[in-house]
């Protein structure tokens, strides 16, 4: 027979395996931690959804739309469906449907994974997992400095430096087709030095020439006229409102003009948080206003704002601060030899666990049940405080032998306890000396 063909993971898709897990459980403790301090509430949308939502919300002459969707005919029944490349068209799809605005405005958080057919590179995946947040129902400048400063809170919160913040306004409907006129002209006068890209999209999405990375066109792009100086009465008052809560907050940031953001829907407000730590794809979060959004889709006109933050760049940042303090995998390791010890194992570990306790009961493998000695490696690996040990002059005697595997001068300690009391006496032991909480973040280097 010849060998089966290995089946590997879709490309641009990753496996987050068990070492990374306590980071993106660090992440996601602390971010939802503070999500809810703020008084955000958790929202879970499909991951499934009409493209029609996506062309609509997004734009349809944009990358995401153009080129990136994992869009397919359901065989079932013809629907066009596509895997979300996003979450804010999905959330705000739902506000409406579930008409959640109804009696007032509503401060929501979201996380998953995303889609987009990108080409795969560092920081840059096909599935990727967000974490978001959306306030609907809104219109002043301070939920948009909110929003912000509980990005700058979880920064801090994971030790994060190195992270600046990119702020833009990009006016309204209006403002942006005056300074559209004006931006074609100029680019129609530079027109030798457009690449390709730029003059497909000079007269479907000229906004989206400023924010090219091509060198050549730097200078050109530069000298180009600036949203901001287009704007009206309104939308300057609310920018000043959002820098002027931002500097009363010690919150530093740069006003970068040609910050424009590769989704439509937005207005106003737009902001990414950027670092230099992670080459091209330094955005580790991003988002903005995008007021209008609601009323295309037949909503009641309710504006609203919020972000994304992509959490595989975050983690990378997080592991070069180190690896998360954490607790071993388990509290309490069971080795246990014999048939009628194993029952009493088993017993007894399901009593620790109804005391709250982690427990890891040793299970035989390919080699065999183990002997004592390879089981009692497999506790000390475990990272356990205790071992529990039953055998057949155990479980003869009704007692347990309980093994610190982590004493406070490093020695091991073993005791006999009676059988019922082995619960209480390690309950008692770890009492005080052992952290649960996961809240306050600690690295190990
Ligand atoms: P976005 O800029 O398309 O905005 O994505 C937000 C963040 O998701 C990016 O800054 C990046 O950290 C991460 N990200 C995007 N694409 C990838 C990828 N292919 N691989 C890894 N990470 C990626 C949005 O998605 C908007 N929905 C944000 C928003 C919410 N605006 C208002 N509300």
């Amino acid at each position: 027979m010849s060998k089966p063909e290995k089946i590997v993971a879709i490309k641009g898709m990753n496996d987050i395996l068990p070492a990374d897990a306590p980071l993106w459980e660090l992440f996601e403790n602390t971010a939802e931690t503070i999500l809810k301090s703020y008084g955000y509430q958790k929202i879970v949308t499909p991951i499934v959804e009409e493209t029609g939502l996506f062309k609509r919300a997004i734009g349809a002459v944009t990358d995401i739309v153009e080129k990136e969707m994992y869009s397919f005919t359901d065989s079932m029944n013809g629907d066009e469906l596509t895997l979300r490349p996003e979450g804010t068209a999905g959330v705000v799809r739902a506000v409406i449907e579930h008409n959640m605005v109804y009696d007032g405005p509503k401060r929501l958080w979201y996380k998953g994974p995303m889609f987009r057919h990108e080409r795969p590179q560092r920081g840059r995946y096909r599935q990727f997992f967000q974490f978001g947040a959306e306030a609907v129902g809104f219109t002043g400048p301070d939920i948009d400095a909110e929003l912000i400063m509980l990005c700058r809170r979880l920064w801090d919160d994971l030790g994060l430096q190195n992270v600046r913040l990119e702020l833009n306004s990009i006016g309204n409907a209006e403002e942006r087709l005056r300074h559209r006129a004006d931006l074609i002209a100029y680019f129609e006068s530079h027109a030798d030095i457009l690449d390709a890209e730029a003059q497909r999209r000079l007269h479907s999405n000229p906004l989206r020439i400023l924010d090219t990375k091509n060198p050549a066109m730097q200078e050109m792009v530069n000298g180009a006229p600036q949203l901001l100086s287009y704007l009206g009465e309104e939308s300057r008052a609310h920018f000043e409102g959002v820098k002027r809560l931002l500097d009363r907050n010690n919150v530093q940031f740069t006003v970068n003009p040609r910050l424009v953001r590769g989704l439509d829907y937005y207005n106003r407000t737009v902001f990414e948080w950027v670092t230099e730590e992670l080459g091209s794809q330094g955005t580790i979060c991003a988002g903005g206003r995008y007021d209008p959004l609601i009323e295309t889709f037949g909503g009641k006109a309710t504006p609203g704002v919020g972000f994304a933050m992509g959490i595989e760049r975050i983690i990378e940042l997080m592991k070069g601060l180190g690896e998360p303090a954490q607790p071993g995998q388990c509290d309490v390791y069971m080795v246990h030899q014999g048939e009628e010890a194993q029952v009493q194992a088993f017993i007894l570990a399901e009593r620790l666990r109804d005391a709250g306790l982690d427990v890891v009961l040793h299970c035989a493998t390919p080699t065999g049940a183990g002997s004592f000695k390879s089981q009692m490696k497999k506790a000390d690996g475990s990272g356990a405080s205790f071992a529990v040990i039953l055998g057949e002059d155990e479980v003869a005697n009704n007692v347990a032998a309980v093994k610190s595997l982590r004493g406070e001068s490093g020695e091991q300690q073993q005791a006999t306890v009676a059988f019922d009391a082995v619960v209480d006496h390690i309950v008692d032991a770890i009492v005080g000396g052992h952290d649960h909480d996961h809240d306050h973040v600690h690295y190990h280097p």
